[in-house]
């Protein structure tokens, strides 16, 4: 199945164009971290927050070219997020995207620096470009929300839990949180941007969030069901990785089919929550459907 309508596959070359836009010059004397930067961005991930983003601004009434920078923004803050995950400290993974990760291709110092330098240029672009498009309180909660996500409470908390949960059981709420933390809340945000940035009203930006979190939540589940029954060329990164790590995942702790069974729940509660919109979210209900399915 297809996971994106032709709008869509639209969005994603034009983040492309504005990724390439944002990224720093590579000629001067900080160019390794530069080039690493845009070798982490570059093309090859499925850009699904941008995607969800503008999908959610476009939605909620906002010009879609105006949305631009703060999807970009957030799939800045996500390659960040996989070029620390590959790491030797921790998930030590040589292949991402199809191509060596890029710690592997620029080293470890530099891998570090760029994860860092990606994520301060997405708060610069997102108040640079950003505010062009939109008010200052606009972009200043878009930009908060972000933070909010990628920071304790969302993304790296969620990664600390994950890391510390290696080699140990876990309970069922441990799990939730920590796949929240690390996967949905990032997703959620992305959406709930998106109807930041159309200045909807408060009701219409939680609809936004909750569908975020009930989609995030499910394509973790995916992805470590994936690790299982997928393989690294399909992939783009190594297979078998989160047994090797002995990581907690829902397969480790409910086996298979309940993984795919509680996969499935979340794909119908995420659906359930677009419910306020009418055919208008009909490529939205058609994504979220097939990331349930997805080989990738
Ligand atoms: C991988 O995310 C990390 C997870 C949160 C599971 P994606 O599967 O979206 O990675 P890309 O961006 O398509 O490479
Ligand atoms: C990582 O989860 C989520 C991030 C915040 C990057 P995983 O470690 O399962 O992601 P993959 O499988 O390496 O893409
Ligand atoms: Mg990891
Ligand atoms: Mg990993
Ligand atoms: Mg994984």
């Amino acid at each position: 199945m297809q996971l994106y309508s032709p709008r869509m596959a639209q969005y994603i070359t034009m983040v492309d164009e504005e990724l390439h836009r944002a990224m720093p010059a590579t000629t001067g004397r900080q160019q390794t971290t530069a080039k690493a930067m845009a070798y982490a961005v570059e093309d090859g991930g499925k850009r699904l927050r941008p995607v969800l983003l503008l999908e959610w601004a476009r939605l909620c009434g906002a010009d879609v070219q105006t949305a631009l920078p703060f999807a970009a923004a957030v799939e800045m803050i996500h390659a960040s997020s996989l070029v620390h995950d590959d790491l030797p400290c921790m998930d030590n993974s040589l292949i991402r995207r199809g191509k060596p990760s890029t710690f592997a291709a620029y080293g470890e110092d530099m891998g570090l620096l760029a994860g860092d330098a990606l994520i301060l240029l997405a708060f610069e672009w997102m108040l640079t470009a950003g505010a062009q498009g939109v008010s200052a309180q606009t972009a200043v909660e878009a930009a908060a929300a972000l933070a909010q996500a990628a920071g304790i409470e969302g993304m790296v908390g969620g990664q600390t839990i994950d890391l510390e949960s290696e080699g140990r059981m876990i309970d069922l709420e441990t799990l939730q949180d920590l796949q929240n933390g690390k996967t949905a809340a990032m997703i959620a945000a992305a959406c709930k941007m998106g109807a930041i940035v159309a200045d909807a009203d408060l009701q219409t930006r939680n609809a936004a969030h909750r569908f975020g979190t009930e989609l995030g939540l499910c394509f973790q589940i995916v992805d470590d069901l994936l690790d299982v029954t997928s393989t690294s060329e399909a992939l783009g990164k190594p297979v078998g990785a989160d047994e090797e790590n002995q990581k907690a995942t829902y397969v480790t702790l409910l086996g298979l089919e309940s993984a795919e069974a509680l996969a499935k729940e979340r794909t119908e509660a995420a659906l359930r929550s677009l419910g306020l919109f009418g055919e208008d979210a009909d490529d939205l209900r058609q994504l979220t459907t097939a990331l349930l399915t997805r080989t990738h």
